[in-house]
């Protein structure tokens, strides 16, 4: 089987874990700390707070700007549940929006329709890794007062106008999930700029309390283990390479697989870190081309159904249609990419949509 995200894990990552392992101290620790040192100097930004996964990372940032009840967070429709479940955690409102058909992304134009007063915060989504137009969206929330989280849960590593995701001051959230550019197993992230807002996320991951039994604000257990960041702290050292892997496995795809249509990657994009690589196919072939892959062994994701079609949040959500969202889920197959993906896995899927070239009608406009 050729999996859709292989990690690469050597040496490096089984020594980092045994040393933990003898060390004794196996939670939130000084390999944390270290973790998160390495991340904030590698994206350049002044802090890093590690929680357990990226889903904690978007709750916490949430609270951690004080969004309550009566908020309303706007959200693309086209994203990961995390996305949406983390502004309903807090009891606010999400409302969704749509994202444009080419780059997978939401734009400040799509958003601006569906700002009320009671907007509090906007959450853009960087699909696949690659960024939004974050230069637009940080005026745009600047002028309109309103808190920007940056759900860039795959995107580590992403560049725009060459300046990395992470450094530009609003709350970036990373995931380390083990499909994700770099991985700690499970784990996740908040960078940002604002010294305030990096004291609240560290006492909120941790009930609230800087030190045991001081409780002094609320919080939940949030936390990561020194376990997972010493996995985590020896994949960001290796995270040049890995970009660099998966650019190359990237351009082999958009080489060789020339009849489907690919993300679009706006010129302001200077290193796209591909945590997904998604190809459009025509709708109508969509759903025969994935099932040829899998019977093929190679495993495919279909991501995402959007969320207003989620059977859980379409009730809440009723049945507005997005279509952008619709229109990319139904010709989306998100094909093998991974830092464990040799380019003779990456050939063998290429060669399946060669054959299966004749057989469907492709991408149609
Ligand atoms: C866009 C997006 N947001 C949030 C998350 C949540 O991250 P995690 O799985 O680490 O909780 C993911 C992970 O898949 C994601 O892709």
């Amino acid at each position: 089987m050729i999996q859709w995200a292989p990690p690469s894990l050597e040496k490096e990552e089984i020594e980092s874990v045994s040393r933990v392992l003898k060390s004794k101290w196996l939670t939130q620790g000084k390999i944390t700390y270290e973790f998160e040192k390495k991340v904030a100097q590698y994206v350049g930004a002044k802090y890093c707070v590690m929680v357990n996964n990226g889903t904690s990372a978007l709750i916490c940032s949430l609270l951690s700007h004080n969004i309550k009840p009566g908020d309303e967070v706007i959200v693309p429709s086209f994203t990961f549940v995390a996305t949406v479940n983390a502004v309903l955690s807090v009891g606010a409102k999400p409302i969704l929006v749509d994202s444009n058909p080419s780059t997978f992304n939401t734009e400040i134009d799509l958003i601006k329709p569906y700002i009320t007063k009671k907007t509090k915060a906007i959450i853009p989504v960087d699909v696949s890794g690659m960024p939004v137009d974050i230069k637009k969206f940080r005026e745009f929330s600047q002028s309109n007062n309103l808190i920007l989280i940056e759900d860039a849960a795959e995107g580590i590593g992403a560049e725009y106008k060459n300046k990395k995701i992470g450094s530009f001051g609003h709350s970036t959230i990373f995931s380390f999930h083990m499909a994700k550019v770099i991985t700690s197993v499970e784990g996740g992230c908040i960078v940002t700029n604002d010294k305030d807002i990096a004291e609240k996320l560290r006492l909120i991951r941790s009930h609230g309390s800087k030190v045991p039994y001081d409780s002094r604000t609320f919080g939940l257990n949030f936390r990561i283990s020194d376990l997972h960041s010493a996995i985590g702290l020896a994949q960001i050292k290796k995270i040049k390479k890995f970009l660099k892997h998966r650019n190359n496995l990237a351009k082999i795809y958009r080489e060789e697989i020339k009849d489907h249509k690919f993300q679009t990657v706006p010129d302001y994009v200077t290193l796209h870190p591909y945590m997904l690589f998604g190809i459009l196919t025509h709708p109508k072939d969509r759903d025969g081309i994935n099932k040829i892959l899998n019977k093929n062994h190679i495993e495919t994701r279909i991501c995402w159904p959007p969320i207003h079609m989620q059977q859980y949040h379409s009730k809440i959500f009723k049945t507005r249609k997005i279509k952008n969202a619709e229109e990319i889920y139904s010709r989306i197959i998100n094909l093998p990419m991974g830092n464990g993906l040799d380019l003779s896995d990456v050939m063998c899927v290429v060669d399946i949509m060669k054959k299966v070239k004749n057989k469907f009608n492709s991408y149609a406009d």
